[in-house]
């Protein structure tokens, strides 16, 4: 006896198996966080983030024409913000001449068609390297997302398409779309970082912008208060149905791939665009095995993303976006 239905007829060459492959990453589905510092002329790799880098705004125009000729049209900022600047409330944050508001100027004029998206939360501003204003060893709520709504507003003028607070207070959201409203932003959209758990694979980004929370006394030693316990599920569907309520344009979950169950439920869940943000320790873990020769570097990434898009992904947030282009070819 033998079977009649056999699977391996749909696998056995590869024209068969481009006919049939139900998940295509392409250029098109990437956001790529961008670093930017003070300065002139300067291109630092990140340690712990292997050919990463770090621009000043000079060389961040060169970077984004590069990438937007790659066909990589949509980017997510992050500033590193100098330590003399930083101070409990994120004072600097709301600047119209920080570096931010700088930094989405920069890739408007370099790029006027890049889709500028702006990181809204506290921490490269705090001096204390939480997403939120610190007293007597809290981190307050609606105070913290008074300061994140002028925030979102500065990066509204400066000229960014959308605004995507990654801090984690409760109802920021509303507030956020409230003050746009207010302020005739209508078309400033908002992607929410709705179920981002607090997760030991953010510690490149850290140092990346030199934001983790410091080690005093008084001071959170974790983002446990605010971002999700990673052994939650339920509580992600909630989060994000709230923050689509409040108003978010798109929803994320993040880490990418220990959440991908997380994904999954939550795009068969709701009907607004799901992105997924493979972080920074996601990155350095692949790095640092195919730098010893112990992983397939190109395999891996594909599989990953793949792997990310296949679970209910419409946009992926990746330090791996550049090389999926040449990977892709
Ligand atoms: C800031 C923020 C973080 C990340 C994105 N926005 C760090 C954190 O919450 O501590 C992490 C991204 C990454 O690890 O790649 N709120």
């Amino acid at each position: 006896m033998y079977p009649i239905i056999r699977n391996r007829r749909l696998r056995s060459n590869e024209a068969i198996r481009s006919l049939v492959r139900e998940t295509i990453v392409s250029p098109d589905d990437f956001l790529v966080p961008l670093f930017v510092v003070e300065g002139k002329a300067i291109k630092e790799e990140i340690p712990s983030m292997p050919n990463y880098f770090r621009y000043s705004l000079d060389l961040l125009e060169n970077e984004v024409k590069e990438l937007w000729k790659m066909g990589l049209k949509s980017v997510l900022l992050f500033a590193k913000v100098p330590d003399n600047l930083k101070d409990n409330k994120g004072t600097e944050a709301v600047n119209p001449d920080g570096l931010m508001q700088r930094a989405v100027k920069t890739v408007k004029n370099a790029c006027p068609d890049m889709l500028v998206m702006t990181d809204v939360a506290l921490d490269p501003y705090s001096s204390y390297g939480h997403d939120g204003i610190i007293e007597n060893g809290l981190v307050l709520n609606d105070e913290s997302v008074e300061v994140l709504t002028e925030m979102s507003v500065s990066h509204a003028e400066a000229g960014a398409d959308f605004v995507a607070p990654s801090d984690m207070m409760d109802g920021r959201i509303l507030s956020i779309r409230e003050a746009l409203e207010d302020d005739g932003f209508y078309n400033t959209g908002i992607m929410s970082y709705s179920a981002k758990y607090a997760s030991a694979f953010y510690g490149p980004f850290r140092d990346a912008l030199d934001s983790a929370p410091v080690d005093e006394k008084d001071i959170p030693k974790d983002k446990k208060t605010y971002q999700m316990d990673y052994a939650n599920r339920f509580e992600a569907i909630r989060e994000t149905e709230m923050d689509i309520d409040e108003g978010a344009d798109i929803v994320m979950v993040k880490p990418g791939l220990c959440y991908l169950d997380i994904v999954r439920e939550i795009k068969n869940e709701v009907d607004v665009p799901v992105a997924v943000y493979q972080v920074s320790g996601e990155y350095a873990m692949v790095k640092a095995a195919a730098e010893k020769g112990w992983l397939n570097h190109d395999a891996v990434v594909m599989e990953q993303l793949t792997a990310i898009k296949r679970a209910g992904a419409n946009i992926i947030a990746s330090y791996f976006a550049k090389d999926a282009i040449r990977i892709l070819g």
